[in-house]
């Protein structure tokens, strides 16, 4: 009776390790600083989904860092912190900040941000991702999938928006520069801004002035949170999947 059980444990494990070399390739993610200063990147997992890097590392200019993607379906998004002072548990950033921590560890970046959201490994071995200004921007972002199937474009918020950001959205240091653009939610906090309460439904969260200038600097982003579906790609089993930012 025991070995019988053992066996058919055996045998399912073959199987779902079988299932699961068929259906994941193994996948790369590279994460790769083009701007002419140092970024250090925030990964933040979807609840429920591992913590890939600690949550965040340093990444001096013109550098990158590769690391193998989950083997199991995973969600999340990728931002760069700017202008960061300190060290480990010590480290505070102009924007996209965690918790004053190197290692982000599951927390999230402080608005505004620029964000790559990434879904790894859903369906039949599909991996969407899409660029997000929703949260504001803080540095130009593109994320490109490599030797994937089917609709796998690169897809971009290029522009420097710090330098055209409406003042009323300005993020600046004490110093007085400014160093990221806020989104319409982040500056002025209203319902209808934030697409909360009755206006949290496709039908009744719009696009405002301010995402709309959003829109016209960067198209392929969503600009607010019911911005349309179409923005996110699907694309099957990439080999790689990068993110760059300055790029
Ligand atoms: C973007 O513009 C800001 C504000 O002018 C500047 O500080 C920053 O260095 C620029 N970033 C890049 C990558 O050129």
């Amino acid at each position: 009776m025991a070995s019988a059980k053992l066996l058919l444990l055996v045998a399912t494990s073959v199987l779902s390790c079988g299932v699961i070399l068929a259906d994941y390739a193994p996948m790369t993610l590279t994460i790769v600083n083009n701007c002419p200063y140092p970024v250090w990147p925030g990964i933040q997992a979807n609840s429920g989904h591992d913590v890939l890097e600690g949550g965040g590392f340093f990444l001096p200019a013109l550098s990158h860092r590769s690391f193998a993607a989950p083997a199991h379906p995973w969600s999340g998004r990728i931002w760069a912190r700017t202008g960061c002072t300190g060290a480990g548990e010590q480290l505070h950033c102009a924007t996209g900040d965690c918790g004053g921590r190197l290692q982000c560890a599951g927390l999230g970046g402080a608005a505004p941000a620029t964000l790559a959201q990434v879904s790894l490994h859903h369906g039949n071995d599909q991996t969407s991702y899409g660029v997000s200004v929703v949260d504001g921007f803080n540095v130009g972002l593109s994320v490109t999938p490599h030797e994937g199937r089917g609709n796998c474009p690169v897809l971009a918020c290029r522009k420097n928006l710090t330098e055209t950001c409406p003042s009323e959205l300005q993020l600046r240091t004490p110093a007085g520069s400014v160093v990221a653009c806020k989104s319409g939610c982040e500056a002025f906090r209203t319902d209808e801004l934030c697409c909360r309460n009755m206006y949290n439904s496709p039908r009744t969260c719009r696009s405002s002035k301010y995402s709309e200038f959003f829109k016209r600097e960067c198209p392929q982003a969503f600009t607010y949170a019911h911005d349309s579906p179409s923005l996110t790609h699907e694309c099957a089993a990439p080999r790689e999947l990068k993110v760059i930012f300055c790029h």
